[in-house]
Order: C-alpha cells, then structure tokens, then sequence
C-alpha cells in the first residue's frame, strides 16, 4: 500500500473521500470548525503556543488541519517557529488538493503557499508566520518508529479506526507516546475503547470529552510531566 497516491470520489460538493478507504477526509457538515474543536481544543491550542511548538498528526491528507493550526498560529502572533510535521501514505494530487482547500477562503493564502510547495514535491514547506511543514511519506507504521523528533501536541486523524485499523494499532499509538514530550497532548475524533486503551497502556491519561456534531464522545490524551 505504501507509496499509493491518493484515490478520491467527491461528495457533498468538494468534500474528499477516499475511495480506498471508502471514508471522508473531513467532516461533511463543517471540516473546519470541527478542527478547531476536535484538533485545536482538544490540545488547549492555542493557549499553549511557544516558540519552538511542535505539532504532528497521523495522516496529512488535505491539509487542512496543518493550515487551521498554521492559521491559529499566526492570529495567536506567539514569536519564533511553530513546527509542523504531518505522516501520510497516500499523498494527494496537487490538483485534487486544491479542489478540497478551495472550500475554505479563509485559508486561501496560507493554501497557496502549500500548494506551490505540494505541486514543486517539496517536503518541507513555509506556511509563513514563521509556521514550517514537514510531511513525512510512507506508512507511518515504519516512518514514525525512525522519526527522531518529539511532538508537543498530536493530532490522530486516521480515517474511522474500523476502516483504517492500520493508522490506530496499539503499537502505532505506542510510538506516538513515545514521541510525545512530557506534558505533551493528544486529541482524536474517536472514542473508540480500544484507542483509548492503546493510549492509556502507552503511559497517557486518557480522557473522553465531548465530540463534534454529530459525535457524541472525542478522546484527549496528555503525557504525564
Ligand atoms: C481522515 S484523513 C486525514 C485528513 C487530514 N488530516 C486533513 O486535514 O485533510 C486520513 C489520512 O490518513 C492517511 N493514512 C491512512 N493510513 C495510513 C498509514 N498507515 N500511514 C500514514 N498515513 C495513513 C490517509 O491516506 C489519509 O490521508
């Protein structure tokens, strides 16, 4: 499966949704307030901006999540470099990108700088703001074992866990603990129990707060100090 581009169908207008996976890349009523709740909440961002932040997330997909938090970055006006780094197996078309970003005209400067990075196969990009991206290709079952950073927050947004078991396996999420500073958070969309399970063997407190639309329940995860 590794090195597969992405393979879409559109719904709901431009909303992506894979077809290998048969799942939407963002939720079809509001892909960005729930980033804001699920990703941007559910780490106590922005309030725990610094210089030298690191944010990292399973699955790069759109985008979308790497340009909210670059865009709460910059209106938050903390000095110095937020660090994003975003693991993903099916990257997407540069086109096909575009046509999912194009929903979001708020995003639309910070999505042009992500484009001309995506389109030149750049895999380090400059949102701007001081907001550095680094997409890491592969499957992040092999790629983030070997990564050598650690992230202060993390976003788990693999495709729903019954879909795309391979983005959620205990080990997987093993690494992410493992890749966590101390004091550092998690956040999900998903409050599926073994996900919370496979958190809390990992060493995390793991909490179940209330989710986006129609969810019901969301997961938070913090490393203890
Ligand atoms: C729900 S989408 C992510 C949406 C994305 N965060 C956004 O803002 O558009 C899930 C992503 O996980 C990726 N993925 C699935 N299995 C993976 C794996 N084993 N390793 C890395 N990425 C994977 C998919 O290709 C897809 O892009």
């Amino acid at each position: 499966m590794q090195d597969q581009r992405a393979r879409l169908d559109w719904r709901a207008g431009d909303v992506p949704v894979s077809r290998q996976y048969e799942d939407p890349y963002f939720s079809l009523d509001d892909g960005l307030a729930e980033t804001r709740h699920v990703f941007l909440e559910g780490n106590d961002l922005p309030g725990r901006f610094c210089d030298g932040f690191h944010v990292a997330e399973l699955g790069f997909g759109t985008g979308l999540n790497m340009l909210v938090v670059a865009e709460a970055w910059a209106a938050h006006g903390a000095p110095g470099t937020l660090h994003l780094t975003s693991f993903e197996a099916h990257p997407m078309d540069a086109a096909d990108m575009a046509r999912a970003l194009a929903a979001f005209p708020a995003l639309a400067p910070r999505a042009a700088r992500l484009l001309a990075g995506w389109e030149n196969g750049a895999a380090r990009i400059d949102l701007g703001d001081g907001a550095r991206l680094a997409v890491i290709a592969g499957d992040a079952r092999q790629t983030l074992p070997r990564w050598q950073g650690r992230a202060d927050a993390w976003f788990l947004d693999g495709f729903a866990p019954a879909r795309n078991p391979e983005l959620w396996e205990p080990a997987l999420l093993a690494s992410v603990a493992a890749h966590t500073r101390p004091g550092g958070t998690a956040a999900t969309y998903t409050a599926a129990g073994h996900v919370r399970r496979a958190l809390a063997e990992a060493g995390m407190d793991v909490t179940r707060t209330p989710g986006y639309g129609r969810k019901r329940h969301m997961t938070r995860a913090r490393m203890p100090q």
